[in-house]
């Protein structure tokens, strides 16, 4: 009997890449559904076994039980961060919760420095002008990195690979983390530091640490008051890591230079869906997109050929597993 799986919020690319990895066995039987996980929409998973969910599909205690009571025994996350997920009520319904702890911390590195080097040099608005014959290059003066001092928040896998690549290009690397790894410190000659020394000294601060408790708004009014005037902030992390209306005060007395988002606080049910038609509802996304010096993309970090096909990969084996009672890939369950 195949597998009935319950895909939530799903996009040409999920339902590509997921029917080619489900193709290997012929086992799995993928509802693919194009709206999200709430409480409206819970009712959708009713007859499968398990549920495949994204980043802004909500699983708090309330649904999961509603998904429980429809019959569900898996939740597979196919993301590494796992924040919106209530894993203790899982836990306690039965639920096993899996993710896709790493499929490619070499894509979100990535794309964290192409939108670096996007907004330090403006390509951005280099490609625009260019395409409207405007071949003026008044306001695009960036600086180099060579020499200048990168922040890094949270050594992670994605850390780390970032603080790689800045080093590669003769940046100093500072780094800051509760679990620091003095090796691979030595090993790339990056000093460990405090949260406020990382925010008094880089001229670039990236942040990788998962979005809990302790790291929520990571960067608000205090710690944007101690930073170097003029300094850049990357997130491709978790949007609630910044303080948003903190960081539009920071962006108009100039005290940060320069800010690139994958992510945003109030991403939910904007990102990865095409509002062009639609009055924007969010004054503070509003407002960010007024800003010059403001580069947005819509989480997108993750979306390579290769982090697509992991994670398809890990996520239907982990639902053959728990279909056939087996342990899950190594690192991949929460609950
Ligand atoms: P990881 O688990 O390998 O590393 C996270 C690091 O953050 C750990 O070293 C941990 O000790 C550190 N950390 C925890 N609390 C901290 C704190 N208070 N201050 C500083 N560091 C702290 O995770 P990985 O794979 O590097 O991913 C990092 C985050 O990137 C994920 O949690 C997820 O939110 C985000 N992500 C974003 C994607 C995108 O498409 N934009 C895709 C994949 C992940």
């Amino acid at each position: 009997m195949p597998i009935t799986v319950a895909f939530f919020d799903t996009k040409p690319y999920d339902r590509e890449y997921f029917t080619a990895a489900a193709a290997t066995h012929g086992d799995l039987e993928l509802r693919f559904l194009e709206h999200r996980l709430t409480e409206n929409t819970v009712i959708t998973a009713q007859g499968a076994a398990a549920v495949c969910c994204f980043v802004n599909d909500r699983l708090d205690a309330k649904i999961l039980t509603r998904l429980r009571d429809a019959g569900v025994r898996h939740v597979a996350l196919r993301c590494a961060g796992f924040n919106n997920a209530d894993l203790a009520a899982a836990k306690e319904l039965g639920l096993a919760v899996t993710r896709v702890p790493a499929y490619s911390p070499h894509a979100v590195a990535e794309h964290t420095v192409a939108l670096l080097l996007t907004l330090n040099r403006k390509i951005h608005r280099a490609h625009n002008r260019v395409r409207e014959q405007n071949f003026s290059l008044a306001g695009l003066v960036g600086f180099d990195l060579h020499g200048k001092t990168a922040g890094i928040v949270g050594t992670g896998k994605i850390g780390r690979l970032t603080a790689e690549i800045l080093r590669g290009f003769g940046m100093r690397v500072l780094a800051h983390d509760p679990f620091p790894d003095a090796v691979w410190a030595a090993q790339h000659r990056i000093s460990y530091v405090s949260k406020t020394e990382l925010f008094a000294q880089s001229d670039v601060i990236s942040l990788h640490s998962p979005l809990t408790p302790d790291t929520h708004h990571l960067v608000n009014e205090p710690t944007l008051a101690v930073l170097k005037r003029g300094a850049y902030l990357v997130n491709t992390s978790r949007g609630k890591l910044i303080d948003t209306a903190a960081l539009i005060e920071a962006l108009k007395s100039g005290r940060v230079g320069g800010v690139a988002l994958d992510v945003y606080e109030e991403e939910e049910g904007v990102f990865f869906e095409d509002h062009s038609d639609h009055v924007l509802a969010d004054d503070e996304l509003a407002r960010l997109l007024t800003f010059p010096n403001v580069l947005i993309t819509a989480h997108q970090a993750f979306l390579t050929r290769e982090a697509l096909s992991e994670i398809a990969r890990v996520t239907t084996e982990n639902l053959r597993r728990r279909a056939a009672g087996t342990p899950f890939l190594d690192g991949t369950q929460l609950a």
